[in-house]
């Protein structure tokens, strides 16, 4: 599939259920990074459960909805970013990212979503960009006020991440506040 240049060396390509045995090697080698914080590395344990993640993400796609794209490091698969949400209709999509230890501090996930924002606010009229995280995840909030979200509210006991309700905050920035 075409790419999209990110730094030397690094590249952001869809991702796509034809990967899945690359994304589950990919998931076990940064499983210990992501725990913490991204419920797939609990569930994607094997190249099935791989391809059904993936899969997921295609129909979505296909219905116009969310969409997955992986980010490759000198040819190896080491990160991603997300359209968790997508709906054009109302205007809102929410973004998600991943990238394991080996491949972080180099603004790689910061680029590549502003290529996100970019089409979801230019091409698709996207309103309103959304971002959740764990409120004690510093590098997920780091990233995010970097792109220039602003933090809005935290949804107390908003899910259930291994067994433990958490809290979660949104952030959001809206398609005036992103630059032209
Ligand atoms: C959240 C996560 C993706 C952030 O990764 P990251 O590499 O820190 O993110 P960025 O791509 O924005 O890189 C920022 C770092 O690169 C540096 N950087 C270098 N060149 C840069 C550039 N051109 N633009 C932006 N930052 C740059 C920044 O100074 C920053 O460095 P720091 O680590 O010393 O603060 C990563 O920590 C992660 O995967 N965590 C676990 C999963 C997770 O929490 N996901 C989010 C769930 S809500």
């Amino acid at each position: 599939m075409f790419g999209l240049r990110l730094a030397e060396g690094a590249e952001l390509r869809p991702l796509e259920p034809w990967s899945a045995g690359e994304f589950a090697a990919h998931v076990d080698r940064v499983r210990g990074d992501l725990l913490p914080w991204i419920p797939f590395a609990k569930t994607v344990v094997d190249e099935e459960s791989a391809r059904a993640y993936l899969q997921g993400y295609a129909e979505r796609q296909a219905a116009g909805g969310g969409r997955i794209f992986g980010i490759w490091i000198d040819g190896e698969l080491s990160g991603g970013t997300l359209f968790r949400e997508f709906d054009a209709e109302a205007g809102v999509c929410e973004v998600g990212v991943w990238m394991g230890a080996a491949g972080r501090g180099r603004g790689l996930v910061t680029r590549a979503v502003r290529h996100m924002i970019d089409w979801a606010v230019r091409t698709r009229g996207i309103a309103r960009v959304e971002w959740r995280c764990d409120p004690g995840n510093e590098r997920s909030a780091a990233a995010a006020r970097r792109l220039g979200f602003t933090l809005e509210a935290t949804l107390r006991s908003a899910y259930v991440l291994d067994g433990r309700r958490r809290d979660v905050q949104v952030w959001a920035l809206l398609a005036e506040e992103w630059p032209a």
